[in-house]
């Protein structure tokens, strides 16, 4: 049976009162209070290993480069990704979904092309494609909700009979807890060429997932939601035709990704001092997420719709749809 009490002593913060009374902390969709051993392991490391990640030839910044590599290693374990290469981190599923739609949303989609998501999207999923619609022209066709919260699966396939461009929904609903048919889904989104894109805030703390078996192309989750530090989460992206359904990968040790010799000798005498790049990790992985086109094939529309925006086109600047800048949370 659940042990409430052993459970509750896990969090610290638990153990404050707020306004004369043991607190009681409910909005863990939101953000998940932090757990003993995360705050021992975040103080740890900044006692222990802090350095700047990929930036550094000294032991410390290794270790610390090692410790960040691990991470995203454990976290493409935990969700079964393609590769640890797919994993960006970034601070939650906000900046995840935004990064998806200012990348490869930018480079793919084109005027009068659809952008499927739901009428049980966060904020998160919603915004980032309007502005994308707007921006390109497209369209944004919104499926809608059953009376009973589920998703109208029937309006679902009316939608995809336009060939969308992309198509994004939540594996699991923040505000219906609605849990979506997400591999069913996608599969019927291949089947007419579109790419997934899936929100997985609400599933990744709840349920057993893998991103391989769900087939999405890419999936948004918080590490914030699920006991980890604020401003954590990933996106996590398939692999693309153009790889061959391989990730091209850096340099795995951290000495020679973060530094490369000199190759000239010192005029000094001394020996050459390594010569310090600044190829992140991060950096790669994002080009790489650019990287993953030609999925689709580019079809004009075929049917209309109700419940469909088709704004103009925007004016709106590539520094305005930056990644993370849409969106509040929740
Ligand atoms: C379904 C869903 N998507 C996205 C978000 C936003 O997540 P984040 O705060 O990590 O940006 C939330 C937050 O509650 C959510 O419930």
């Amino acid at each position: 049976m659940l042990d409430a009490a052993r459970i509750r002593a896990d969090f610290p913060l638990l153990e404050r009162q707020e306004h004369g009374r043991r607190l009681v902390y409910l909005d863990n969709a939101a953000t998940t209070q932090k757990p003993e051993a995360v705050l021992t392991a975040i103080a740890d490391y900044y006692r222990t290993t802090n350095a700047n990640v990929h930036r550094g030839a000294y032991d410390l910044a290794i270790r610390a480069t090692e410790a960040y590599e691990a991470a995203r290693v454990t976290l493409a374990t935990f969700v079964h990704a393609w590769a640890p290469e797919g994993v960006v981190f970034t601070r939650g599923t906000t900046e995840a979904l935004n990064l998806v739609a200012g990348s490869y949303g930018r480079a793919n989609v084109r005027a009068g092309d659809t952008v499927v998501v739901t009428a049980m999207d966060h904020h998160s999923n919603l915004v980032p494609w309007q502005m994308l619609c707007q921006e390109k022209g497209a369209t944004l066709r919104m499926v809608e909700i059953t009376e009973d919260g589920r998703l109208d699966l029937a309006d679902f396939g009316r939608a995809l009979e336009r060939r969308p461009k992309i198509v994004a929904f939540p594996y699991v609903s923040n505000s219906l807890g609605t849990v979506n048919p997400a591999a069913a889904l996608a599969k019927l989104v291949h089947a007419v060429g579109g790419v997934v894109v899936v929100d997985g805030a609400q599933s990744t703390p709840h349920l057993k997932v893998d991103v391989q078996e769900l087939d999405c192309d890419f999936y948004a989750l918080s590490g914030h939601k699920m006991l980890g530090p604020m401003g954590s989460g990933a996106l996590v992206a398939k692999p693309g035709p153009t790889s061959r359904g391989r990730w091209v990968s850096p340099p795995r040790s951290p000495t020679s990704s973060a530094c490369a010799p000199s190759g000239s000798r010192s005029t000094s005498g001394r020996s050459p001092r390594p010569r310090l790049t600044s190829s992140p990790r991060s950096t790669v992985s994002r080009s790489t997420v650019r990287a993953t086109t030609g999925r689709v094939s580019c079809r004009s529309p075929t049917a209309t719709s109700t419940r469909t925006t088709s704004p103009p086109s925007s004016t709106r600047t590539a520094s305005a749809f930056a990644p993370g800048t849409t969106a509040p949370s929740r």
